[in-house]
């Protein structure tokens, strides 16, 4: 028996209880394939707020580098949204991602076939899309100095500041052609070259990294015409490279051709091993749905796709994320699912009544 030692952080609102659905999935891979996972279980975000003052503790951080992966749920809520705060729940996951150097975040988007009705696209628009956004995670304007907020006779100012590296920008867009390999073999890269410095060169650096990958081609698109062409023809793209905030904000507008918020995954990696593991954090991409927390109208699924993400980059167990993966969409197909989600006269499924559906799924 394989042994994993796993962080579970599972946030505020609805964070926790999806991640308990990902734990349970977990539960059922590692009886049926024979692997132990024992987790540390740590209180982050605004819930650390309350009990300590602070949305991470060092500790905490510590303990995060000794396991083999992190699972993360969500952080934040309208309680502690003061903007005078000094401490902010969010800064518990900035703080994860840099103090664990996971620099690269891969977002897949990929359409159920199943779900294209669901969304408020055509159906035509997104059967086909299947897309992976890698968003740089530890750089650009979320991390650069000066950030402050000041007054002065004139009134109040506030700096952000974006700043890349031309090491920061290789290793991300680097790891975009290797994704881009073992798919389509089509990177994209979003900038804004026309206005910023840091877009230049990100230009120019991507461009360099795509002479070394000659069986790749490589087109730069705009951030604006990005955001458009995402929604315009999104089958198009196959990996889509971007800064820290372009990507923030360019997967959210995704998610809607994926379905839902609720149907997304995101595996946050570093440098990795030579067999190609490393420690990672995982997480859906929404947050913590302040408006449906504690109702059990949660979708778990991106919770559970992370877990799956979980298993294949952290772990290198490619056969159970596999699994994972497969149970998800059976259940889905089978028309089992969420209120957001929901087929049309059919009732939906309380958040862990699904959980235990995709658990009896796993073979
Ligand atoms: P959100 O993702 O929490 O919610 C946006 C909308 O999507 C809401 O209507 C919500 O009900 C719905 N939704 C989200 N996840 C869902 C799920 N699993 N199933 C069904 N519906 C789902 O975004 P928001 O409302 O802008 O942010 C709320 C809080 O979450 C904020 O404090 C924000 O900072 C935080 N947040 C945290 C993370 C994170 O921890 N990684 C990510 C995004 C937002
Ligand atoms: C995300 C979130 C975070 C981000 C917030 C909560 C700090 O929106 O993971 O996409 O902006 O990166
Ligand atoms: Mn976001």
């Amino acid at each position: 028996m394989s042994s994993y030692r796993i962080a579970l952080l599972p946030g505020d609102g609805i964070g926790p209880e999806v991640t308990a659905e990902a734990v349970k999935i977990l539960g059922v891979v590692g009886r049926k394939f024979g692997h132990d996972f024992t987790y540390s279980e740590a209180t982050v975000g605004g819930a650390a707020i309350d009990a300590y003052g602070a949305a991470l503790r060092p500790q905490d951080l510590a303990m995060c580098k000794r396991q083999h992966a992190v699972l993360f749920g969500a952080v934040g809520g309208p309680q502690w949204d003061d903007p005078r705060a000094k401490v902010r729940p969010e800064q518990a996951i900035l703080g994860l991602r840099k103090g664990l150097r996971l620099f690269a975040n891969i977002r897949p988007v990929k359409m159920f076939g199943f779900l294209a009705g669901n969304t408020t696209l055509k159906r035509a628009v997104v059967k086909d899309v299947d897309m992976i956004i890698l968003r740089e995670l530890t750089g650009g304007i979320y991390f650069g100095k000066p950030q402050r907020r000041w007054a002065d006779s004139r009134g109040r100012k506030a700096v952000d500041t974006l700043r890349y590296s031309e090491q920061e920008i290789a290793r991300i867009v680097r790891l975009a052609f290797e994704l881009a390999r073992g798919r389509r073999k089509h990177v994209t890269s979003v900038d804004k070259a026309n206005v910023l410095d840091s877009s230049r060169l990100w230009r120019e650096v991507a461009t360099e990294v795509a002479a070394g990958y000659p069986d790749v081609t490589l087109r730069h698109l705009l951030v604006d015409a990005a955001a458009m062409h995402l929604i315009r023809q999104p089958a198009e793209f196959d990996v889509v490279v971007t800064e820290n905030l372009f990507g923030d904000i360019l997967t959210d507008e995704a998610s809607m051709l994926g379905g839902s918020m609720g149907m997304l995954p995101s595996a946050s990696l570093g440098r990795r091993r030579r067999d190609g593991t490393g420690l990672g954090l995982y997480e859906p991409i929404h947050g913590t749905a302040p408006d449906i927390a504690g109702s059990g109208k949660a979708n778990p699924a991106a919770a559970i796709l992370s877990a799956a993400l979980l298993l294949r980059h952290s772990l290198g167990l490619e056969e159970e994320a596999a699994a994972v993966e497969r149970a998800v969409e059976k259940v889905l197909r089978a028309g089992h699912r969420p209120p957001d989600i929901a087929l049309p006269g059919k009732r939906p499924l309380k958040t862990h009544r699904l959980g235990d559906r995709i658990a009896a799924a796993i073979y």
